[in-house]
């Protein structure tokens, strides 16, 4: 596992930036999987810069998202669809049907098949060259929460009450909170040929250390990803404070 530490958030964006950047740039058609969230959103800001200053092109690249609500239609404000396209999708020369979110809209008993069809496409479409994660102060990766199993696949999940909370400050009222996601197994996002995960602020340095430095288990999700090879975790200064290397590290990634 590759950890790198900057000091600002812009900077932490602009390197996971340049590690899709060379990706689609070395591989047009290029497979990425893709996270919503406030972490990666400066991460889209800078693709798109890139995009718009001509150095990078996306209209071979194929993406899918890592989840979505379940019970929001694909044009409801808060829906991950509609997150992906005003934040990124709708500013670049993507090809919208090369974009996949699972959809929220299915009723419960269909999302099986929906699920079974999402693991599916990525299949055919070659497998996932690069995954991009954020890290729920849980732990969780996608909508795996703590006790999810390390080999999951695409599922209907329950979100457990500190994600209800952590995402209520986008509802009216913590009731609106849907309850349950359609997400990408850990087993499913282990499959990706290479990983970046993000965490910025104090508020991840607990959840970052543990992950980073705990053991390797179901109640930190976030720690399957020690078990793949290709992983880099980028960190601005305060998600890395509690790491027992953080004074190693940060010498030598903080100038
Ligand atoms: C988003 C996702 C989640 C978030 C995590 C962190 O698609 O799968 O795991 O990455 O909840 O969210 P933020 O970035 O808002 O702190």
């Amino acid at each position: 596992m590759k950890i790198v530490i900057k000091k600002t958030y812009r900077e932490i964006s602009q390197a996971a930036a340049s590690i899709v950047s060379d990706i689609v740039t070395q591989k047009p058609t290029a497979v990425l999987g893709l996270a919503t969230g406030s972490t990666p959103l400066g991460m889209y800001e800078e693709l798109i810069r890139l995009y718009r200053e001509g150095r990078l092109d996306f209209s071979r690249t194929t993406t899918f998202n890592l989840d979505e609500y379940l019970g929001l239609a694909a044009d409801h404000p808060q829906s991950y669809r509609r997150f992906m396209d005003e934040n990124l999708f709708d500013h670049i020369n993507i090809n919208k049907e090369r974009t996949h979110v699972p959809d929220g809209s299915l009723s419960a008993d269909r999302v099986d098949e929906h699920c079974e069809e999402y693991e599916a496409a990525i299949r055919r479409a070659g497998g996932i060259d690069l995954q991009v994660l954020g890290i729920g102060g849980n732990g969780h990766i996608a909508f795996n929460e703590p006790g999810s199993p390390l080999s999951s696949r695409t599922r209907l999940v329950a979100l457990d009450e500190q994600t209800i909370k952590d995402n209520a400050r986008f509802y009216d009222s913590e009731d609106e909170v849907p309850r349950f996601a359609i997400s990408m197994g850990i087993g499913t996002i282990l499959e990706a040929r290479e990983i970046i995960l993000i965490a910025n602020g104090a508020k991840k340095a607990p959840v970052v250390a543990e992950a980073i430095e705990g053991e390797v288990t179901s109640r930190v999700p976030a720690s399957a990803l020690r078990m793949h090879s290709n992983v880099t975790v980028i960190l601005d200064k305060e998600a890395a404070s509690l790491l027992k290397d953080f004074p190693l590290l940060a010498n030598q990634h903080i100038q």
